[in-house]
C-alpha cells in the first residue's frame, strides 16, 4: 500500500475527533484484505489492509472463529471484549487503545483494530522502540523506574523486574484496573510517535477480580488528580440507561457491567491504585 495513503496510527487522535471518526468509518466500512497471519499469537490474528473511498490503513483482524475457547470467559466473544475495552478507553479520554470495531470480514465476524507502528515483520513493529521494561541487579529499581517484583533469570539467580515511571503507563494501569485486564504483558505495550497504546484486550471485564499485569509500580499510591477526574466522568457515563452503558451491555454481560461500575466506585472511594490481592497470580508469565 503506498505510504502516502496510509493513515498513520500515531497521528490519529492527535489530529482531533474528525480524524478518529474517519478511522472508525474506514475500519467499519472499508474493504478488508488479509495480508498475512501473525504466527506467534495464541488466537487467529490477521494483518490486513482496509480501504474506503480512497483512504487506506493497516489493521489487525481477529475473527471470532479463530478464538481459542477460555473456560473463565464463557460468555460472548473475545472480540466483543476488545471493543468494550476500546469504548472504556475512549470514555476515559486517554486514547490508550487503538480504534477498534466489530465487523464482518473474510473469515466472519471479528474485531478490527488500527495497526500501530510499522508492518508485521519482526523488528518493524513498535515494540522495543522505547524502553518501558527492564531487569536490574539488586533490590532498587533506580531513578525513573518502578519495581514490579523479583524474577528468576536462571542458574539460581534473580533480578528485579522494573517498568518505566511513565505517565502514559500510569494511565494505562488505571485503564487496566477499570477493565480488569487479566493479561497486560510487555508485548501488549506499543509505542508510536511518542504515544503509548495497549493492545490485546480479549481477557478483560470478568466479573471476578483478575487483574494480572506488569504495571504494579504505583500499587497503593494515590491516584493522580487527573485520574480521579476521568474516573468520575466514567462513573457518570456508566449510569443505567446512559449511552455508554447501553453499548457495553451489548458487548459484555449485565453482571460484568455491574462489576465494572463497582471497580470504578472502589477506585474512587479508595483514591488509590490497586494492590495485588494475593488470591491469583498478579504478574503474567512470561512477562513479555
Ligand atoms: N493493533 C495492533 N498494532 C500493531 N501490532 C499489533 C496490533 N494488534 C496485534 N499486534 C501484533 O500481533 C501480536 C499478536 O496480537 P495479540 O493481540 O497479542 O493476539 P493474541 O491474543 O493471540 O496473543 C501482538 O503481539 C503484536 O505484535
Ligand atoms: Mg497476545
Amino acid at each position: 500500500m503506498p505510504a502516502a495513503e496510509r493513515i498513520q496510527a500515531g497521528r490519529v487522535s492527535s489530529t482531533g475527533v474528525d480524524a478518529v471518526s474517519d478511522v472508525m468509518e474506514l475500519l467499519t466500512r472499508g474493504e478488508l484484505t488479509v495480508r498475512g497471519r501473525i504466527r506467534e499469537a495464541s488466537n487467529a490474528v490477521l494483518y490486513c489492509s482496509v480501504s474506503y473511498e480512497g483512504r487506506a490503513a493497516a489493521c489487525v483482524y481477529k475473527p471470532v472463529a479463530g478464538e481459542r475457547p477460555l473456560w473463565d470467559f464463557p460468555d460472548g466473544t473475545l472480540a466483543q471484549r476488545e471493543v468494550a475495552a476500546y469504548e472504556v478507553s475512549e470514555a476515559l479520554g486517554w486514547g490508550l487503545v487503538p480504534p477498534t470495531v466489530l465487523r464482518d470480514g473474510p473469515h466472519g465476524e471479528g474485531m478490527c483494530q488500527l495497526w500501530i507502528g510499522g508492518g508485521p515483520e519482526p523488528g518493524s513493529g513498535s515494540e522495543g522502540g522505547e524502553e518501558l521494561l527492564a531487569l536490574v541487579e539488586g533490590a532498587e529499581p533506580g531513578e525513573g523506574w518502578k519495581a514490579i517484583g523479583f524474577a528468576d533469570v536462571g542458574e539460581g539467580r534473580t533480578a528485579l523486574l522494573v517498568h518505566a515511571d511513565d505517565e502514559r503507563l500510569r494511565r494505562l494501569s488505571v485503564l487496566d484496573a477499570v477493565i480488569n485486564n487479566a493479561d497486560r504483558k510487555g508485548g501488549h505495550l506499543l509505542t508510536d510517535d511518542g504515544r503509548l497504546y495497549g493492545i490485546d484486550h480479549g481477557v478483560t471485564f470478568n466479573a471476578e477480580d483478575k487483574l494480572r499485569t506488569l504495571l504494579w509500580g504505583w500499587a497503593g499510591e494515590s491516584l493522580t488528580a487527573e485520574a480521579v477526574g476521568v474516573l468520575e466522568a466514567l462513573r457518570d457515563g456508566l449510569v443505567r440507561g446512559a449511552p455508554l452503558a447501553l453499548r457495553l451491555g451489548k458487548l459484555i454481560t449485565g453482571a460484568e457491567v455491574d462489576a465494572l461500575r463497582a471497580r470504578v466506585e472502589a477506585l474512587l472511594s479508595s483514591g488509590k491504585h490497586p494492590v495485588p490481592s494475593g488470591d491469583w497470580p498478579a504478574i503474567p508469565w512470561p512477562p513479555v
